[in-house]
């Protein structure tokens, strides 16, 4: 039989989504350089299989030797290949948050690893304190779906435990870019350490590009930088792709970005203080998108063109995720939340 497949927010197989707080792309859409650099791609050839120029350039923005930049296919892409580069290395043991993305453990199971959720910092530190093989952990900072962030004490004991145990880490950095609060805890010498995640396409409101980039440790003893590159199809980024990262690090992509901060931080605000008063539970999140417990039914809100994403998936029935999305999407929210058929 079919797995199921992973449930993902954004557009589905359903009615027409006129107000998506289900995603966490960006909502405020892309800067018009980024969208003019993705048109000017040239499509009429294959990209460098290689990617040289792409990694050069990529490798010099980021201060790390271009041997350490792979470019993927997206985040999901990176999450099915770092995990069959494990599991060829024999790590069976994977260690993923709960709640969290989905394809981290889908990955794991697909290829007969176990996989292992952890509910926070403290817990994954004991479980690995008691694991004697070797094992592959996944950490999403910030995190998604919780909008959660790991402390700098979580840091450091993990990096500590790192010199101690074979554990490879992944940190999925896919909303440090929307980071709206705080700063990033996670110290760079750690990060060095770890195999890092990068996927622009969610801060650039560009989620059909499928493009990212991994960022190898300087050292990896197990799964090695070679053979992660070898699990690749070739040519697995796209000519968009490539010239949407190639746009990504450019001073003009990234005070567009640090405007929408601005702006998403005052729609996050509005719409939190907003659903609280009506009796939501809101969880707390420093990117814009968060957990929040319904005080009412939100069944029939798909009818009103609005979609949620219901966060049963990641273990919590009865919960949403949802992003801070434009005023005029909050109101119409409001007002189908209003509507008698989603208040029976
Ligand atoms: C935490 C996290 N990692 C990875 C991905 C996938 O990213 P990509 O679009 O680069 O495949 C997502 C997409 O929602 C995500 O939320």
């Amino acid at each position: 039989m079919m797995p199921p497949l992973n449930e993902h927010g954004g557009p589905d197989s359903g009615p027409p989504i006129a107000h998506d707080f289900s995603s966490n792309a960006n909502p405020l859409g892309a800067p018009d350089e980024v969208v003019q650099a993705i048109h000017a791609a040239d499509r009429q050839r294959y990209p460098d299989p290689a990617y040289q120029a792409l990694r050069e350039y990529l490798a010099q923005v980021l201060d790390v030797e271009a041997g350490r930049v792979l470019p993927t296919a997206g985040s999901s892409e990176a999450i099915r290949r770092l995990t069959l580069a494990a599991s060829l290395q024999g790590v069976r043991q994977v260690w993923v948050p709960q709640p969290g993305y989905g394809d981290y453990r889908s990955a794991a199971l697909a290829l007969g690893l176990h996989a292992q959720g952890h509910a926070d910092g403290e817990a994954l530190l004991a479980a690995l304190k008691a694991q004697v093989g070797p094992s592959l952990v996944w950490l999403c900072e910030p995190c998604n779906p919780t909008g959660q962030t790991l402390p700098p004490a979580f840091w450091a004991a993990l990096a500590e435990l790192k010199r101690q145990r074979p554990v490879t880490v992944v940190l999925d950095r896919a909303y440090e870019p929307l980071r709206l609060t705080g700063q990033d805890p996670v110290p760079t010498a750690f990060a060095d350490q770890c195999w890092q995640l990068c996927s622009p396409n969610k801060a650039l409101g560009l989620t059909g590009v499928r493009a990212g980039y991994v960022i190898a440790p300087i050292e990896d003893a197990l799964l090695g930088v070679a053979n992660v590159q070898a699990l690749a199809p070739s040519w697995v980024l796209s000519a968009e792709g490539v010239a949407m990262l190639q746009a990504w690090h450019q001073a003009g992509t990234q005070a567009w970005l640090a405007r929408s901060r601005q702006t998403l931080l005052l729609w996050m605000a509005a719409q939190t203080m907003a659903l609280t008063r009506l009796g939501w539970h809101c969880q707390p999140s420093v990117v814009p998108f968060m957990l929040a417990r319904p005080a009412q039914s939100v069944n029939g809100l798909r009818a009103h063109g609005i979609k949620l994403r219901d966060a049963t998936s990641f273990g919590m029935p009865g919960w949403v995720r949802l992003s801070a999305q434009a005023p005029g999407s909050q109101q119409a929210l409001f007002h189908a939340l209003a509507h008698a058929e989603i208040n029976p």
